[in-house]
Order: C-alpha cells, then structure tokens, then sequence
C-alpha cells in the first residue's frame, strides 16, 4: 500500500504532528502541497489531506490545492482529511464536510477523517496565551497512530 500525507501546518507546527505520526504507521511521507504533482497522485493507493483550521476552515492553500486536482480517473488513490483545531468543528458552519465533498465531486472516496484539539493563540486566546497548550500530546498522537492503522487495514496490511 503506497501512500502519500499533504499537509499545511504554518501557524504551531501542530498538524504536521499529526502527519507525521499518522505517516510513519502508514509509511507515508509528508509533504506542502506546493510539493505534489496532482499528476502523480494517480500512483499512490491512499492521500491523507490535512491542515490546522483557520477562521472555521481548512488553510486556503489545502482548500487551493484540493480544488486543483484532476478528476480521478483510476481506481485509486482512496482519501481521508484530517485536522486540528483549537475547539471542536461547530455544528453550524461545519468544516470537514465541504473539503469531503469537493474531494467526492472529483472522485475520491473519502475512508474517513481525524480531527484533535490543539494549541491555538488564535486572537480571541492570545491575550491568555492560547488554548489549549501542550496539545496535539501523546494520547492525541497515539489515537493519529489508532486511526492510521484503520485507514491502513482497508488495505489488507493490519500489523
Ligand atoms: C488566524 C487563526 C485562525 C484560527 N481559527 C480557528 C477556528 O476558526 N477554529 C478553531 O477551532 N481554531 C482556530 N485556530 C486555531 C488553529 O486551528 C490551531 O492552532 C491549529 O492547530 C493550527 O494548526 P498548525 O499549527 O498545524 O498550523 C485559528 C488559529 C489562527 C492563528
């Protein structure tokens, strides 16, 4: 199973975290999507797309760089998202799901999605110092890891 991480990470580092633990279970390398040729996505069985959540939204340059793909033509790659945030997706302008839908619209089968809590100095908290500091912590890289190996058992390879 040939996988690939796209990630936007620019305020904490927080996400690439996440990435990076999710693509050592899955073998995966993390990139920028300035870094990928949508060409060759076609080669890789899995993408994983995931950025940090800005003004209740994934980075614009995720967003740029989903809305730019070709439609997929093969069998493959399958995809998840990905995300961390400071407080949890609001119900009422919900964020997963437009990125999930774009991705449909081209074809890709979304496995599945992953958000934690993260350290956010977002202008409301940054007075205080932020919310949430230490965080992604290890239980949230460990349930990035839980997570991966799901996402990686669909692909017959359980261990
Ligand atoms: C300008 C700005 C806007 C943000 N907007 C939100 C938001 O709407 N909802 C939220 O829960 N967190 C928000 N955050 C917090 C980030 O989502 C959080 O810190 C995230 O982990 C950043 O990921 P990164 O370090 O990988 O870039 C915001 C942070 C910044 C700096």
């Amino acid at each position: 199973m040939k996988a690939l991480i796209v990630c936007v990470s620019v305020s904490h580092g927080n996400t690439w975290k996440v990435a990076d633990a999710m693509g050592r279970v899955l073998d995966a390398s993390v990139v920028a999507p300035e870094d990928v040729d949508p060409g060759e996505l076609a080669g890789y069985d899995l993408v994983g797309i995931g950025s940090g959540i800005f003004r209740m939204a994934f980075h614009p340059r995720l967003r740029d760089f989903v809305q730019g793909l070709p439609r997929r033509e093969e069998e493959r790659p399958d995809a998840f998202v990905f995300s961390t945030s400071g407080l949890p997706e609001a119900p009422f302008r919900p964020y997963t799901r437009p990125l999930v839908r774009v991705l449909e619209e081209k074809g890709f089968p979304v496995v599945g999605a992953f958000s934690c809590r993260a350290w956010d100095t977002w202008a409301p908290f940054k007075p205080v110092g932020g919310i949430r500091k230490g965080r992604p912590d290890e239980d949230d890289l460990a349930e990035a890891r839980l997570f991966a190996r799901g996402v990686r058992a669909r692909f017959g390879s359980a261990t």
